[in-house]
């Protein structure tokens, strides 16, 4: 087999500012050891997030010369309104500035106290809305999902037995809609099989509850039905992606990752009501219905993406990059979640530093000496993130310890990738010397943010 390459020449390029070890560390002090309280300019290869950060194409960036910026009824909507209609099937299609606008929305609608919604794993912005509404936030990993070290083609699946004996429980009124994530962020950025997929609907439909995508990465996640499940080696992706979607009856997506956008997201509805609804509150909070937050040019490089994204020889390329970067790394003994995900690398922190109690947050320790080394921002994903307190003011920890390496669509090339690879693998030679961390600020919500650290002595 040959080497698979980039499946694109580059045209534009951003020069990287390189920084020595001694100039990182007092960028790190005076962060306070939070990778967002850090300058950009400052980061050599930048793994926080693959959201918002990918490189948009020629024809995208044409696209965006296109873009009409008519106050009502832009000719750019209509395009991104048929191209969402087209991948999704559904009938109304909101646009808002980016993902968790539409959670937002969505929420303050049919959250409330006494509800709860359930969902694979939730992401930290759907969470947070959910709780910001009063609601109850409720995963479902399947025991496998939750096993670090076990390597299966789905791990990101709903634990629909866990699902339905909980919908019993509490009362199918209670839950106004199930959603489903793909890929799984939470938990790896691990794909949900279309036969998981299937049986969540059943199971919502048994019970009258709506199921919605959080549809992020839905690309990616249909690539590994084609790749991993049995039946779809022979279906296009654009035909798997038609079908995950037949099962929803809406959508929540931030388009700034599978469509290859630097801003944006939507809201897809098949209930009218909930529409008409939803742009009550769109108008008062992000825009008039066919902007909603973003400018027409926004809208045009969307449809674009979401068109791009299809490409099988991207995706090929992007699947079989991250797998590159997870091989190279368990081949060295460093530890990752397994299997390899769809957009990141989870480093498993829990093994990386053993000696680090969770009190004292090991995934922040590896994320500050990735950069200190290398000049490489990641983010932790494990008790600073997800972390709770107890009535004593104990740490509830998360249920994984993770790093993430997170890739930018179309941005870093093999070389970037190799670097990375001898930056944490030297790390992961350095983890007797690496120390905790206590937290010395943190706000009340979504804490990693803004958090300030300082190293255990
Ligand atoms: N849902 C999932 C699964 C996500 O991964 C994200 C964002 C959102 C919703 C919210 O979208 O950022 O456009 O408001 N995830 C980014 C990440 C931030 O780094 O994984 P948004």
């Amino acid at each position: 087999m040959k080497t698979i390459i980039e499946p694109f020449k580059i045209k534009s390029i951003e020069p990287i500012n390189f920084t020595t070890e001694r100039e990182r560390e007092a960028y790190l002090r005076r962060a306070f050891y939070n990778m967002f309280l850090l300058p950009a300019e400052e980061v050599l290869i930048d793994l926080l997030t693959d959201s918002g950060t990918s490189a948009m194409s020629a024809r995208q960036w044409a696209g965006m010369m296109e873009g009409d910026e008519a106050y009502a009824g832009a000719k750019s909507f209509f395009r991104f309104e048929h191209k969402v209609r087209q991948l999704t099937g559904l009938r109304y299609i909101i646009p808002t500035h980016q993902g968790r606008a539409a959670e937002k929305i969505l929420f303050t609608i049919v959250g409330g106290k006494g509800k709860y919604i359930p969902n694979n794993s939730h992401f930290d912005t759907t969470r947070a809305n959910i709780e910001f509404s009063g609601a109850e936030a409720v995963d479902f990993p399947t025991q496998e999902g939750r096993d670090p070290d076990v390597i299966a083609d789905f791990k990101g699946n709903m634990d629909v037995t866990g699902l339905e004996e909980f919908i019993v429980r509490v009362g199918a009124t209670n839950i106004p809609l199930c959603m489903m994530t793909v890929t799984n962020n939470s938990g790896g950025g691990q794909p949900v099989s279309m036969q998981n997929i299937r049986e969540t609907k059943a199971v919502c439909t048994k019970h009258g509850i709506p199921l919605f995508l959080d549809a992020c990465r839905f690309a990616e996640n249909a690539y590994f039905i084609k790749k991993r499940e049995k039946g779809y080696a022979d279906v296009p992706v654009k035909d798997i992606v038609k079908e995950m979607f037949s099962y929803a009856d809406g959508s929540t997506m931030s388009a700034k990752k599978d469509a290859i956008v630097n801003m944006g997201g939507f809201l897809a509805l098949n209930d009218e009501a909930l529409a008409t609804q939803a742009r009550n509150l769109l108008i008062v909070t992000e825009g008039f219905p066919t902007y909603g937050g973003l400018a027409g040019r926004d809208l045009e490089a969307i449809a674009q993406g979401l068109e791009e994204v299809l490409d099988e020889h991207y995706l090929h390329y992007r699947i079989r990059s991250v797998e590159y970067l997870g091989e190279r790394l368990s081949t060295a003994g460093v530890p990752i979640l397994q299997p390899p995900g769809g957009h990141a690398i989870y480093l498993n922190a829990k093994k990386f530093l053993p000696h680090v109690p969770v009190e004292e947050y090991p995934g922040q320790s590896v994320v500050v000496e990735l950069y200190r080394l290398g000049g490489i921002r990641s983010v932790e994903i494990g008790s600073v993130m997800f972390g709770k307190y107890d009535q004593q003011g104990k740490l509830i920890p998360a249920r994984m310890e993770l790093v993430r390496l997170a890739i930018p669509r179309r941005v870093y090339t093999q070389s970037h990738i190799d670097y990375v690879i001898e930056v944490v693998i030297e790390a992961h030679q350095r983890q007797n010397v690496l120390k905790g961390y206590r937290i010395i600020e943190e706000a009340p919500m979504l804490r990693h943010f803004t958090a300030k650290f300082e190293p255990i002595a």
